[in-house]
């Protein structure tokens, strides 16, 4: 099967998963509980992660899967099989909330290069998709990541983790960014940021995530021609389309510049404007 046709059955089943989000905030009879105290996790999100990983399984045979719900655990070091690369529902708390920032975002890497990406958002009616090396479109249509070549003016995305131990450390990138940048966006899904990048809409993107979160996102973005990094090296032997920590993404003219602003805020240096 080619990419192309993998990239097909692919939107397919990230559409139905995306019915089963619509007409499950339509009925609004979910139950929901919290992964490790803090992280909320929905009947959906299994419902759905199970409803792809049957698709998947009976089109794709003996393929290995990572999947947030079904599979979290599954490594991805030195694994040069075929894997897909699945979140059912990213943007877990908006889709509980009723915003719509919510999207199925489903992967397919091969020996750890990312060469399908999907990312459907059921309420945004966007559909954002990539082949590696043949561009990246939204609802069919080519799409292209922004060309700013400043800090001063350039719109960026982020997140934070659900454990809020961890979020002190970020204040400082999030100052520094504050006095450089435009402004800061936190839309709650991280593969609609990257996909929000990928068309211009933000200029740039950094946060760390799990590779689910951003495996397509990532594809669509560097394919529509951001430029996709991280801001320190990736562990030796650790695919960087996988490597979720400290993803850098961006107009590929502010790169640099935004890296060193976001590395000076890490080690504690007053970043004046
Ligand atoms: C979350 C979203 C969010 C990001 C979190 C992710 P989930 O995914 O992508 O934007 O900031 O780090 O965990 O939990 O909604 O699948
Ligand atoms: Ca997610
Ligand atoms: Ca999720």
């Amino acid at each position: 099967m080619t990419d192309a046709e993998r990239l097909a059955l692919a939107v397919a089943i990230a559409r139905e998963a995306g019915e089963m989000i619509r007409k499950a905030r339509e009925q609004q009879t979910f139950g929901h509980r919290y992964k490790q105290g803090q992280e909320l996790v929905t009947d959906v999100d299994v419902a759905v992660d199970t409803h792809i990983s049957a698709r998947l399984e009976a089109s794709f045979p003996g393929e290995a899967r990572l999947s947030e719900e079904l599979s979290p655990e599954r490594g991805v070091v030195s694994d040069d099989a075929p894997l897909w690369v699945v979140d059912p529902i990213d943007g877990t708390v908006n889709f509980a909330h009723g915003l719509h920032h919510v999207a199925v975002s489903i992967a397919w890497a091969v020996a750890g290069r990312v060469r399908v990406g999907v990312v459907h958002a059921p309420f945004l009616g966007e559909t954002f998709t990539a082949l590696a090396g043949k561009g990246a479109q939204c609802n069919e249509q080519p799409i292209q990541a922004s060309r700013i070549g400043n800090l001063e003016h350039c719109l960026v995305g982020t997140g934070f983790p659900y454990r809020r131990d961890s979020r002190p450390p970020l204040m400082r990138r999030l100052m520094a960014v504050l006095q450089h940048c435009q402004d800061v966006r936190r839309n709650g899904s991280a593969a609609l940021d990257l996909c929000d990048v990928a068309c211009g809409r933000l200029d740039a993107y950094y946060e760390s995530v799990s590779p689910w979160d951003f495996a397509a996102g990532w594809l669509i973005a560097r394919e529509a021609g951001a430029r996709t990094g991280h801001l320190y090296p990736c562990p030796a032997g650790f695919p960087e389309d996988l490597y979720g920590e400290n993803l850098l993404v961006t107009s590929p003219g502010i790169h640099r510049e935004l890296g060193e602003l976001l590395r000076r805020a890490d080690a504690g240096e007053v970043v004046q404007c």
